[in-house]
């Protein structure tokens, strides 16, 4: 069960009674207090040019090491597997660009139109320009899911390559990764997997859900601005180098053209300390990480119960994205409505002015908006929270909400 008073000693954020009332975490979450504390001491002792001889230098250099290594246990994958860059959208497109030299025609590609722009752009523009074939897998036009049945239709010995969001950043009910990898390495397609909604909910064995490409933003997960993208080894080796040419054979540096951010990556990891003193008593980081996921998880779902059913019974309130997820699936609190009398800006507005830390818009999901009908350029209201939200965030919101839909 979630100590939601420790969880909260840990964000600066909430400091000395402060009650932000933030609902816009899918955007990008409150740091943790270990993030901050990590960040500072290595612009404060280390911030030199790493692992070179001298004391500093070799700390630097360690503390980057580190990272690695931890977020290697934390996902069940190896540390050679783990690529820091400078986001999650510069990340995918990098792989699209590996992965260029890798298609042609008479290949094809599966994509949704349920994803962020970061996880499909990139991807569609490379399949493109190879001359191989799109499919797309589109969302259900009412509820905005994506189905298993209409993914197997379009599976064929010719897909090479699967590319699918964990959980989209406007409908938030949790794919089910682990049945979609498993479909696409039968069918002998490569998986990437676009996880930046999901993991602020939790750090998954990446390793069990067979991804090939699995990508977050830290600066989402309570961490620094950086994206980290599990690429396992045996895809890694089918991709030509990124990088400079005497970089071919470190797999830090071959996805990475430019230099990393050195303090932003030794801090990276700092956020699985503070999952562990908050998450007590369990015998791995990978325990750990996955005994968290479930309190955040439980605690998310209590929250969520009465703001989803508000917004569902509300006439005025078209809510995207179901009440409930499907069995054994996360329905992740981020929820994204329209009104059919005001626009999506004014109910943003209004809730502001009620004091909720929201926004509005297509949040770069334009595609999956048109799949349900929304017109992207006013676009939805989103409310997104986490596990530090407390049950007061949520009565406040309720409040907010009663006011700017009346
Ligand atoms: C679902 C999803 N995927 C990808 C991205 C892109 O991440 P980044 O900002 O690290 O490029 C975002 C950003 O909001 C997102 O919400």
């Amino acid at each position: 069960m979630l100590d939601l008073e420790l969880v909260r000693s840990h964000f600066p954020a909430f400091d000395s009674g402060k009650q932000p009332r933030f609902f816009e975490n899918a955007g990008g979450s409150f740091p943790c207090r270990q993030t901050n504390d990590a960040l500072l001491s290595f612009y404060d002792e280390t911030k030199v040019q790493p692992y070179s001889r001298y004391p500093e230098s070799a700390e630097a250099g360690a503390r980057m090491d580190n990272s690695y290594v931890r977020w290697a246990d934390a996902l069940g994958v190896n540390e050679t597997e783990i690529v820091f860059g400078p986001s999650t959208s510069m990340n995918t497109y990098v792989l699209a660009h590996a992965l260029s030299s890798r298609l042609g025609p008479g290949d094809e590609v599966i994509v949704t139109n349920q994803d962020h722009e970061a996880n499909t752009g990139a991807t569609r523009r490379m399949v493109e320009a190879t001359g191989a074939t799109l499919r797309e897998w589109h969302v259900d036009p009412t509820s905005g899911a994506l189905s298993i049945e209409q993914f197997e239709s379009l599976l064929s010995e010719r897909t090479r390559l699967v590319a699918f969001p964990h959980c989209s950043n406007i409908v938030g009910t949790e794919n089910d990764a682990t049945t979609i990898c498993s479909l696409a390495r039968q069918a002998g397609a490569r998986t990437i997997v676009d996880g930046v909604s999901y993991a602020p909910h939790g750090f998954c064995d990446i390793g069990a859900m067979g991804a090939d490409v699995y990508l977050f933003s830290l600066y989402k997960t309570y961490s620094v601005h950086q994206g980290l993208m599990v690429l396992r080894e045996d895809f890694a080796d089918e991709l030509p180098n990124q990088s400079h040419h005497f970089n071919a054979s470190d797999p830090r540096k071959r996805m990475t053209p430019a230099g990393p951010d050195h303090a932003q990556v030794a801090a990276g990891s700092a956020v699985l300390d503070y999952v562990e003193a908050t998450t007590p008593g369990h015998a791995s980081l990978r325990d750990t990480c996955e005994a968290a996921k479930e309190a955040w998880q439980a605690h998310e779902a209590t929250l969520a119960q009465p703001v989803l059913r508000w917004l569902d019974a509300h006439a005025d309130v078209r809510l995207i994205g179901p009440t409930e997820a499907p069995q054994s699936m996360h329905r992740c609190p981020t929820v994204a409505f329209v009104s059919h009398s005001r626009s999506s800006s004014e109910i943003c507005q209004r809730l502001v002015d009620a004091g909720v830390m929201a926004s509005s818009g297509n949040f770069y999901a334009q595609r999956a908006l048109e799949g349900v009908g929304v017109d992207p350029s006013d676009g939805v209201v989103r409310l997104s929270w986490v596990h530090y939200t407390s049950p007061a965030d949520i009565e406040h919101l309720l409040a907010a909400c009663e006011q700017a839909l009346a």
